[in-house]
């Protein structure tokens, strides 16, 4: 089994000892190496379909850690009891999936100590969603996987947060993290919004002028950073 980085990021996340929820588990291959490099000895994995479902008791079954790696079948965070966990791990969904996951389940949500989020789309909205609720952003990464990026983010409870549009389009924490994948991946989003800027400025539509003051304002954000 060969973890993809991202997974092997996430997995530097989580303290030694911590119970961990691995939701949306698919392959479970995030629970299966949490428990062979020895970071946690209590680790559920949760899938809403059953082929993935299946696949994941395969793979466990195969690892041998049956004693140590729970799988229970539910949406998100719903086979989960508030405080039965210390840590939550999504990754590789979408951020409104990710979204909703945290709306059925808030009392969960909000008892954890982490929760770690790795989005494949719509980051800003995810982050966005995350201060307007309250929870801080505690720390941020990018994974490099087969050429692709994925940025990882860390969330914690909080009583109130101040945030500005940095922030959001950003991170807080990513804004600040001068890891040459971090700078590569910032360079990179420049670029991308640059063409599509080009593409924005060609379109006569009302939808297109919207867009482009958007994408303005992220290129903008962007930036900054690198300023
Ligand atoms: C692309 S896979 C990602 C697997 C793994 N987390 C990873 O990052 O490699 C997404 C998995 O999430 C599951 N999933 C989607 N929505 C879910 C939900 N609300 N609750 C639990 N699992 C869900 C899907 O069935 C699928 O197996």
């Amino acid at each position: 089994m060969k973890l993809a980085n991202r997974l092997k990021i996430i997995a530097s996340m989580i303290e030694k000892g911590s119970t961990v929820v691995d939701i949306g588990s698919d392959h479970a291959y995030l629970p299966i190496y949490l428990v062979k490099e020895g970071i946690s000895q209590r680790v559920i994995a949760t899938e809403i379909l059953s082929g993935p479902f299946e696949r994941a008791r395969e793979n466990i079954k195969k690892s041998c850690y049956q004693d140590f790696i729970q799988l229970r079948y539910g949406s998100g965070l719903k086979p989960i009891k508030p405080g039965e966990v210390d840590v939550a791990v999504i990754a590789g969904m979408g951020a409104n999936t990710m979204i909703n996951i945290i709306e059925e389940s808030r009392e969960t949500v909000d008892s954890l100590k982490k929760l770690i989020l790795q989005p494949m789309c719509n980051q800003a909205r995810l982050r966005k969603h995350l201060f307007q609720r309250a929870y801080t952003i505690i720390d941020e990464d990018v994974a490099m996987d087969a050429n692709k990026y994925y940025e990882i983010i860390v969330a914690q409870k909080a009583s109130i947060v101040a945030f500005d549009e940095i922030d959001i389009l950003v991170g807080p924490v990513l804004r600040c993290k001068k890891t040459p994948v971090v700078e590569e991946y910032i360079h990179y989003r420049i670029k991308k919004l640059q063409k599509i800027l080009e593409t924005l400025e060609a379109s006569n539509s009302r939808a297109g002028e919207i867009a482009l003051l958007e994408r303005k304002r992220e290129l903008q954000a962007l930036k900054e950073v690198i300023k």
